[in-house]
């Protein structure tokens, strides 16, 4: 009789590894893991309660083991040890297997990777995968990119284990090259946005509404019920609600105040520098987790830079308001910067991004799913190259009509010492794109000033250069 042999394979059995695997076991699916640690790859098989599966450390058997033409998806940390994995893949796979990438790489890289494994005629796709440990296990939104030759030979297994809105699964070819980590990436950006607009609504709302935990965690689930509904506002409420295991009072108040990070943020905001794409929200969220890592000098600042603020007395329900409507306004300009870039860098990169269909695959499974994306997938839909999605009839709408609350809790944040980057930015990109006339004649007149680099004039063509006195 001959050896089972196996639809789908995954090297990197860690909690993503794993999770991704067993949901690709719960569609039907055969499956077998690879992972250095033999007590993770003995687990996979009663971990799929009976499907068929199997865990090795070999990769060797692991190879010889997968139906061909193969699918090999890597979740392993990205960097370095992904092109460590495909080196060592490149000794057992043939011309025609799948490697699919689904860890948060670097898009530069899963370019060079794609032209390297061309040259070997194996095909490659790097895959965005988001909805952490849970989405994996029961439904992420996915994010793949490479040629659609490669994607089709997975299309039905990543449609399978995706997310599901409407019926409709949360995954969809991106684009060419780096389309999918490019995308993922942008998520990413939208994300560490999303959640610095949260904590500025916690400070706020508990520092000058004085509300507490139990009254903040109500705050959140009503905006969980309403235009807010999203899954980051959902785990915020749920959050305030988690008892200390290690002693008294609640979690929140234990948790020291220093953000890490992994990267995906900053090379969003690094990105968008490059393309000339503003994204002030994404920039000012990766700018506070590194003030916030400052935790001595910040304890030691409090002291010297002490000044007198005031904390205005408020109506607590009607601040939970307020913010509530600042926090749509402001989670508004974050889609739209981190869409804008992408819109640039499909033109840029010429992937090709269809951007009603990154609209509708974030819908369900991964971190930034909201409610707003049906309406933003609407938008898009309507208007493919829409230039911003602020300029959009009803999201034009949606913003004017909080745009004053945003206006006022800015202002209380300010006269109580509060920091407010990421709304405060949030703001002024909306007002910066409304405004026709912005103040940068000044700066083409000083940098012709000091550097004879010209201007263009508003009432003739041409480049001008003025003798300045
Ligand atoms: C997701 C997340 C995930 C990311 C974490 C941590 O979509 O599931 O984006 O991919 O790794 O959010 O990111 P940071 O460590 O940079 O905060």
């Amino acid at each position: 009789m001959s050896e089972q042999l196996y639809d789908f394979g995954m090297v990197g059995l860690g909690v993503m590894g794993r999770n991704f695997l067993l949901n690709v076991a719960d569609n039907g699916y055969s499956i077998i893991g690879l992972d250095t640690d033999k007590g993770r790859a003995a687990a996979i098989e009663a971990e799929a309660e009976g499907k068929p599966a199997k865990g090795t450390t070999d990769m060797k058997t692991f190879v010889a083991a997968l139906k061909t033409p193969r699918k090999i998806m890597l979740l392993v940390p990205a960097g370095k040890i992904v092109d460590a994995v495909i080196n060592s893949l490149l000794e057992f796979v043939e011309p025609g297997d799948l490697i699919i990438d689904g860890g948060n790489s670097f898009f530069v890289d899963t370019d060079r990777r794609l032209a390297h494994l061309k040259d070997k005629k194996i095909d490659f796709l790097g895959v965005g995968v988001s909805g952490g440990a849970k989405g994996a296990r029961f439904g992420p939104s996915i994010m793949p990119g490479g040629t659609k030759r490669a994607y089709n030979k997975v299309r039905k297994i990543l449609e399978a284990v995706s997310a599901k809105v409407g019926g409709e699964p949360c995954v969809a070819y991106m684009g060419k090259g780096s389309a999918g980590n490019y995308v993922k990436m942008v998520h990413n950006g939208i994300e560490y946005a999303m959640m610095q607009l949260l904590a500025e609504s916690y400070d706020i709302l508990k520092h000058i509404g004085r509300l507490s935990n139990a009254e903040l965690h109500a705050a959140f689930a009503k905006y969980n019920r309403g235009r807010l509904r999203s899954f980051l506002v959902e785990i915020t409420a749920a959050i305030f609600q988690q008892e200390d295991e290690l002693g008294k009072g609640m979690l929140i108040d234990k948790i020291l105040d220093k953000a890490k990070q992994k990267g995906t943020g900053k090379w969003t905001s690094q990105n968008a520098m490059d393309f000339g794409i503003p994204v002030p929200t994404i920039d000012a969220a990766v700018t506070m987790r590194g003030i916030s890592a400052l935790k001595s000098e910040r304890e030691a600042a409090a002291e010297v830079l002490k000044v007198r603020t005031s904390k205005a007395k408020v109506d607590k329900n009607q601040l939970v308001k307020t913010v509530g409507d600042a926090l749509y306004f402001a989670f508004i300009t974050a889609y739209a910067q981190g869409l804008a870039l992408l819109a640039d860098a499909s033109r840029e990169k010429k992937y090709g991004l269809d951007m009603e269909a990154i609209a509708r695959i974030w819908r369900g499974g991964c971190i930034i799913r909201a409610a707003l994306l049906e309406d933003i997938r609407q938008a898009y839909s309507a208007q493919p190259e829409l230039p911003n999605l602020m300029v959009d009839p009803a999201f034009a709408k949606k913003l004017r009509s909080t745009q004053a609350a945003t206006r006022g809790m800015i202002k209380q944040a300010i006269d109580a010492g509060i920091p407010t980057l990421a709304f405060s930015t949030s703001l002024a990109y909306f007002d910066a794109y409304r405004d026709g006339r912005l103040p940068l004649n000044l700066v083409q007149a000083q940098r012709d000033h000091f550097g004879s680099h010209t201007y263009e004039r508003t009432d003739r063509e041409g480049i001008f250069h003025t003798e300045w006195k």
